[in-house]
């Protein structure tokens, strides 16, 4: 498995192992170049297979009822979907080790072969695996043998559903924080900010200045822990899809951070914040 940054009441600290970073090479979180390939032929048979793969599981999983529920479910969300989600940002200038992880947890920067031990609920490992030799990066807090929490940090572009294509470009200087999960046991034990704070020191340490976040309105747990973390919202986004039909709009705009999010989603601004 990767590489301790932190862990739990132990003085915080950047482990030699971790510059190494994935395949050896030093991690440059503000490497563009390789975050930014734009899709070509091997995404789309790799999207063709994981598809498949995908299915198959599913079938296996949750039986031929719970296949054709879901894929109805998916049907109405690509005729109508409303999404409300808050951004957050947190100014990596301004990040204090305030938190420890709970005792004997360690929080690790995983590689690629370390993808299965991510606690993701809706991506393959193959996939995580295939960000992860792409740049972005995969975090692990483990207990052990358990995995307590993981997220993933995307460099130069991020997922999200609301950009045309499925990801947005990461404005420069930033990183976005995303699949945040904490396993049930560990959750309330404030795994999640402190995994947090630890990452955004690292990622200030290697040249990034804002890590950005989005968390869904009505996500009460999750809104909590990342204002412990210090990051502030900085502007709500609206995603209204009708058919083939999209709009995304931002309004509590806060601050340039929350313009430039706007700006990255090409979304109208209808209200400003501060
Ligand atoms: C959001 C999440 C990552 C927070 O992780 P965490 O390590 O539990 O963080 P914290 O310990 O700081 O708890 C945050 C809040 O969760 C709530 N919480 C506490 N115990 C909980 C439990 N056993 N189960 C669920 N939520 C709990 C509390 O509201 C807590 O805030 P409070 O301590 O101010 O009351 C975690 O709840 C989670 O994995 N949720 C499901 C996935 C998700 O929504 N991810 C975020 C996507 S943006």
């Amino acid at each position: 498995m990767g590489c301790p940054i932190g862990r739990g009441h132990h003085s915080s600290r950047l482990g030699t192992a971790a510059q190494s970073g994935v395949n050896g090479r030093v991690p440059m979180l503000l490497d563009h170049v390789a975050a930014t390939r734009p899709f070509d032929a091997r995404d789309q048979r790799a999207r063709g297979v994981t598809a498949l793969r995908r299915g198959r599981e599913a079938f296996r999983r949750h039986g031929g009822r719970g296949v054709l529920r879901t894929g109805a479910q998916r049907v109405a969300a690509r005729l109508y979907l409303r999404e409300d989600h808050v951004w957050y940002a947190l100014p990596l200038g301004s990040v204090q080790l305030s938190r420890e992880l709970p005792a004997d947890l360690e929080l690790v920067r995983a590689k690629p072969d370390d993808a299965a031990l991510a606690v993701q609920h809706d991506r393959r490992p193959d996939e995580i695996a295939r960000q992860v030799d792409e740049g972005h990066e995969l975090w692990i807090v483990r207990d052990d043998g358990r995995v307590a929490f993981s997220c993933r940090i995307y460099v130069g572009r991020a997922p999200a559903i609301a950009a045309p294509g499925g990801w947005f470009a990461v404005p420069r200087g930033w990183v976005c924080l995303e699949d945040s999960i904490t396993s049930p046991d560990y959750r309330g034990r404030g795994v999640a900010p402190a995994a947090w704070e630890h990452i955004a020191a690292h990622a200030h340490t290697h040249g990034a200045d804002t890590m950005v976040t989005k968390v869904a309105r009505e996500n009460t747990p999750s809104r909590k822990a990342v204002s412990k973390a210090g990051f502030e919202e900085v502007g709500m986004m609206r995603l209204t899809r009708i058919g083939p039909r999209r709009d995304v709009r931002f309004s509590n705009v806060v601050g340039e951070r929350g313009k430039a999010l706007a700006q990255a989603f090409g979304a109208r601004v209808v209200s400003s914040g501060r």
